[in-house]
């Protein structure tokens, strides 16, 4: 591998790709659009779609000052917390304030058992999809205003256009020469007389910045949201410099002869060789010390941590301790119990060694005007309309079922509401749907009750847990 290739072929809408998946992903929290902290990390009551779990909120906004910073690498993170306590909305929380810049990667810890690869390859893939790498590269433009576009076409029309094209700053005014790629950049642009552009000149590709001040007079063919700007200055030909990040991990895909960057759509990267990896951690620490690119060490957030096993916990030990390492925020809603792959128990299902090393932020159950807040919060995402009264009603099972129970219940009554033609979601709607959809101590009231008439039903099994066939 002579060279290593950080640029994915442009229009290959990979862009596109991520969007898609972060967005089927934040469902059932989509109304949660930051951690709703003021500047000195005080949480505010409710805010950006954030209910109280001031103190947990507090402590997320600490340790995203120090992903920020940049300097730490590989702290684990535990938030603990009974089931519905916010674990899960914290950390998107957090993803959302940290930007686009500094890479989040969100995994379910059941995830790595069902892809095809090895559980320590998907979680290297993991972390390595968390570290960002931006890169510095100088590229020369050249910038001014469109004097005058000049196109020739040959008699028959047949054969390769060619024209030329005048630019000019404040100070000079050249004549380019335009070739059949430039002439088709120019009309796709729609670049006319008085436009500011730039061309880059390695690619080719040409930017519209906006219409020359100079221009302001002429309003023919001019939209309302036009931008204007000044006539640049100086030379035509600049240097800039243009920043952009990648991950490791896409590094390791676009350079790893078998898969290619076909390989980062379809999702289907299957195992990188070491030595791949190997390559490109020397080419970018050389580019550390040349200045050309700096490390962001993102967040591996790993939901439902508890469903990794001993293999995967001693992995995470030793990747932590990785300086190309993220920040590592777990999340498990387990007491004490079973290590999987071991007959030790453990708190929360995590070994001794990984929690010793863990910063542990715990979530704790909600008051009852919390849950009313977090379900009028709610109702306005699923653009439910819906009386104080049947609110009232929903916050009370809210708190004797679950929050989640209560959250499902809205869109649920509003259909049931709509049926009857109602604007607006009633007391009587939301019992309704209480009667049609059990909630799991119901069921299980339910499940005792009837217990002779289902298979399997060992109701007596020690753990609780039903057993299947063994
Ligand atoms: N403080 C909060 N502010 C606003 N919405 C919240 C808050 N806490 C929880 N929610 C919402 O309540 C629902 C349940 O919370 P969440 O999924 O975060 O719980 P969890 O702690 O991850 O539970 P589990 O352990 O079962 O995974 C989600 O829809 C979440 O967005
Ligand atoms: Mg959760």
């Amino acid at each position: 591998m002579a060279s290593i290739s950080t640029t994915v072929p442009a229009g290959s809408g990979l862009s596109d790709v991520k969007e898609l998946t972060k967005i089927e992903r934040i469902g059932a929290h989509s109304h949660i659009r930051g951690l709703g902290l003021d500047d000195a990390l005080e949480p505010r009551t409710t805010s950006q779609g954030m209910v109280g779990q001031l103190q947990a909120r507090k402590a997320a906004g600490v340790i995203l000052e120090m992903i920020k910073e940049g300097k730490i690498a590989g702290r684990a993170i535990l938030m603990a917390g009974a089931p519905g306590t916010g674990k899960t909305a914290i950390a998107m929380g957090m993803a959302q304030a940290l930007g686009t810049d500094v890479p989040f990667t969100m995994l379910a810890a059941s995830e790595i058992f069902s892809l095809e690869m090895s559980k320590t390859e998907a979680l290297t893939q993991a972390f390595r999809r968390s570290i960002g790498v931006r890169i510095k590269e100088e590229t020369e433009l050249i910038e001014g205003e469109v004097v005058e576009i000049q196109i020739d076409r040959s008699a028959t029309g047949a054969g390769a256009k060619t024209g030329k094209l005048t630019l000019k700053t404040t100070e000079m005014e050249t004549i380019y020469d335009l070739g059949q790629k430039m002439i088709e950049s120019l009309n796709k642009e729609k670049v006319t007389a008085g436009d500011v552009i730039t061309i880059d000149k390695a690619s080719g590709k040409i930017t519209k910045l906006g219409r020359s001040f100079t221009r302001a007079r002429d309003y023919d063919a001019m939209g309302a949201d036009t931008r204007f700007v000044q006539c640049p200055e100086g030379e035509l030909q600049k240097r800039k410099e243009m920043v952009h990040t990648v991950t490791l991990h896409e590094i390791d895909v676009i350079n790893s002869r078998t898969q290619g960057f076909l390989a980062l759509f379809s999702g289907d990267t299957g195992e990188i060789k070491s030595e791949v990896r190997d390559q490109i951690n020397t080419k970018v620490s050389e580019w550390r010390e040349e200045g050309k690119a700096d490390i962001v060490p993102g967040v591996l957030f790993i939901d439902e941590v508890h469903m990794l096993d001993i293999e995967c916990f001693s992995f995470l030990n030793r990747a932590l301790e990785d300086s190309m390492s993220p920040i590592v925020i777990m999340a498990s809603n387990r007491g004490i119990t079973r290590i999987r792959g071991t007959n030790y128990t453990s708190p929360h299902g995590i070994p001794i060694d990984l929690l010793d090393r863990s910063l542990i932020i715990s979530t704790s159950p909600y008051t009852e005007g919390e849950v009313r807040r977090i379900l009028s919060i709610r109702c306005e995402e699923e653009d439910v309309e819906m009386t104080e009264e049947a609110k009232d009603v929903l916050c009370r099972v809210g708190m004797e079922t679950s929050l989640r129970y209560a959250i499902h219940l809205i869109t649920a009554s509003w259909l049931v509401a709509r049926k009857r033609k109602a604007s607006e979601v009633e007391v009587d709607d939301v019992r309704r749907v209480y009667s049609l959809f059990l909630d799991e101590k119901r069921s299980v009231q339910y499940l005792k009750e009837f217990q002779d008439q289902y298979m399997y039903n060992t109701f007596a099994a020690e753990d609780g847990a039903t057993p299947m066939v063994e």
